[in-house]
């Protein structure tokens, strides 16, 4: 049967070799993602169609925001998992953790050692796009202190760097992973962002590559990453993926 999905210069083909999204809000009705059940069976449906089958939910954790917790994540995520045990996507292996805001919520969590992780001891964070925390070297240094490995997510959406790359520099150096977000790469989320994308890709600074799929629609696009050298060079991020099965 031909389908949208066949084109084999584009990252679907390393989709194929085993990818595990670290990244996305499948879980329904608990921050800006998936709304409900029915949202999150979209997307399941997209990702099938990836052949993606190994999945780590991330929603945010934002306060005053989306004021979540271990509770309100299990119970969304337990929600999705009684639904899918008799349905077609049972083998899709789901867990969850969760994507900090670095507030001041996450810094109590922080001391309490009781940050949800995508894996071990790997937690996944951001900050404003617009503005840093200003003591962010200070949170950085207390999530490692508590024995935790800090993910930044799409460290090409924050503007204040876009400017200044000696920032991402100084990151990696304070012992921040990045994570790229595979949509930046088309300029998904404007131009100044896939410009940074391409730089930190370009200079190896990516160690891992996720979604941030909020619905099925953004999990569509991802067809549209084709140009070869980039995939050439999103290889090792998809296959570094394959740690947090
Ligand atoms: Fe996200």
């Amino acid at each position: 049967m031909l389908s949208l999905f066949t084109d084999k210069s584009s990252l679907t083909t390393l989709f194929e070799e085993g990818f595990v999204d670290i990244h996305n809000h499948i879980l329904p009705g608990i921050d800006d993602g998936a709304k409900t059940f029915a949202d999150s069976l979209k997307m399941l449906e997209a990702y099938s169609k990836y052949q993606i089958t190994q999945i780590v939910a991330t929603p945010h954790i934002i306060q005053g925001v989306w004021p979540n917790d271990e509770n309100s994540i299990t119970a969304a995520y337990n929600q999705l998992l009684s639904k899918l045990n008799d349905s077609v996507y049972s083998d899709f292996t789901i867990r969850y953790a969760a994507e900090y805001m670095m507030d001041e919520g996450f810094l109590t969590l922080v001391k309490q050692k009781a940050l949800l992780p995508i894996k071990d001891n790997m937690v996944l964070l951001e900050m404003s796009y617009f503005n840093p925390p200003l003591n962010l070297k200070e949170l950085l240094f207390e999530v490692q202190l508590q024995g935790y490995v800090p993910i930044l997510a799409h460290p090409e959406r924050y503007f204040s760097y876009h400017s200044q790359f000696d920032a991402y520099l100084k990151l990696k150096q304070a012992g921040c992973l990045f994570q790229l977000n595979l949509l930046s790469l088309i300029g998904f989320y404007g131009l100044p962002s896939q410009k940074a994308a391409l730089k930190i890709l370009d200079k190896g600074l990516y160690d891992f590559a996720g979604t941030d799929a909020h619905k099925a629609e953004h999990l569509k696009l991802l067809k549209n990453i084709k140009k070869n050298s980039i995939i050439k060079k999103l290889k090792p991020l998809i296959e570094n993926s394959k740690r947090f099965v």
